[in-house]
């Protein structure tokens, strides 16, 4: 196989438009087994799940939504978990169906189903392609079997090699994720990790940095001193050796964690970053659309069964619908935008925050390396910046 791609390869993709677009969020809340370092809304259930009454339940969750969203051109739609391809392809089928009816859907809509590469769920593939996905995100997670196996995944990297060939037969457009800075992981590893990785994507790779959630098996192994992880330098040299590698080869970050063959950028995750609007459907599902007074979060009980009665109950499990302040807007615009390499605009940031940025903080922050301006209404993350993103915003804001 062909090494990398060197970055000056004429990408197949065409750019994706600026506009933000509208995204449709679907949420299948099961999972076979519990990873030991996951905080998601995922739940496993010893039952099999009534797939039937659950693409009900969301074809009324989605109409209403809908309601709240007409005259919406849906550009893209996400089906995450917990585990997506644990769903049948008919009952993948019959939520695309309900979104359909639901809202008018660009021709060039982007339809992701996230993936585990497990051999059972990989030969559901075609039956996801035959229902309109053309794009899947697989959650790798890893290229060794050893740390396959410390992260509690329950496929094998031949598994996952398997599942990564398949769907790039199958899909038009393929991500798959892995999760780095794990425990004992040297850079030298990651490189060759990273480097067999660029050489099996097709175009986007999503590369996270281990993160120690509060409420997991992790988080108490690491409390009780049993898990240790890298520390700051080494956390650093990782991100940096993963900036370098990837941009390297094509595939330069345009998101903190995201990298993609320019063109193949998720649209569904900039609808996000660029602060648009999108619907969120399915237990613990969150959107921001438009209400009374403005923006609106909106969020849907988390529990699955108690989300699956209320919707079959009310239409609905919204259990949050908050109209946002101006302010709150304008630090959610700064909080998702600055996550992107293409940074935010300071004009719409200045309209919803009702001031400028503070030309003294920026100052600071420039000085110190963190942020740079692309023009004179637009600001950045510098790659200094990006790792200390939290600090940059509040400071900002
Ligand atoms: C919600 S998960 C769903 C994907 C799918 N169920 C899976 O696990 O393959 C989305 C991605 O988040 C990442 N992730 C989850 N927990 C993480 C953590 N604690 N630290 C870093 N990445 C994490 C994993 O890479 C995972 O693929
Ligand atoms: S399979 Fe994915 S969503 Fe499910 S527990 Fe593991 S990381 Fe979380």
């Amino acid at each position: 196989m062909e090494f990398g791609r060197p970055s000056a390869t004429v990408s197949r993709f065409p750019p994706v438009p600026r506009d933000p677009g509208f995204a449709v969020y679907v949420h299948w809340p099961f999972c076979a087994a519990k990873c030991p370092y996951c905080d998601f809304n995922s739940h496993v259930r010893h039952q099999p799940v009534d797939q039937e009454r659950y693409a009900s339940a969301f074809a009324r969750e989605i109409a209403e939504m809908a309601k709240r969203s007409a005259g919406e051109r849906v550009t893209s739609v996400f089906l995450g978990g917990g585990t997506p391809s644990l769903m049948k392809p008919e009952t993948v089928g019959a939520v695309l169906d309900s979104i359909a009816k639901a809202w008018d859907i660009a021709p060039d809509a982007e339809i992701t189903l996230e993936a585990n590469p497990s051999s059972v769920e990989a030969s559901r593939f075609r039956g996801y392609r035959a229902a309109g996905v053309n794009r899947v995100s697989l959650g790798v997670q890893a290229l060794n079997d050893a740390d396959l196996r410390a992260l509690g995944r329950l496929h094998d990297v031949d598994q996952a090699r398997e599942a990564i060939g398949l769907a790039r037969a199958i899909f038009p457009r393929l991500s798959f994720d892995l999760i780095y800075a794990r425990s004992g992981q040297t850079v030298e590893a990651w490189e060759a990790e990273l480097t067999e990785a660029i050489d099996l994507a097709a175009d986007h790779l999503s590369l996270y940095q281990l993160t120690i959630e509060e409420g997991t098996p992790f988080y108490a192994l690491h409390k009780a001193g049993k898990l240790k992880v890298p520390d700051g330098e080494l956390s650093a040299d990782l991100y940096e050796a993963t900036q370098r590698l990837t941009e390297a080869h094509g595939m330069p970050a345009y998101e903190i964690s995201n990298h993609a063959v320019p063109g193949a950028e998720s649209r569904h995750n900039l609808t996000y970053w660029r602060y648009g609007l999108y619907a969120g459907v399915g237990p613990g599902a969150h959107g921001r659309l438009m209400g009374p007074g403005g923006r609106h979060a909106v969020a849907t009980e988390r529990h699955p069964e108690t989300w699956l009665k209320m919707v079959e109950d009310w239409d609905s499990g919204i259990v949050t619908d908050d109209a946002l302040t101006p302010a709150e807007e304008a630090d959610e615009l700064l909080l998702m935008g600055l996550r992107l390499a293409e940074g935010i605009d300071l004009k719409r940031w200045r309209r919803l925050a009702g001031r400028d940025i503070d030309t003294e903080v920026e100052a600071d922050l420039r000085a110190h390396g963190m942020v740079e301006r692309l023009g004179p209404d637009r600001i950045r993350a510098t790659p200094a910046g990006m790792l200390v993103l939290d600090a940059v915003v509040a400071d900002l804001a």
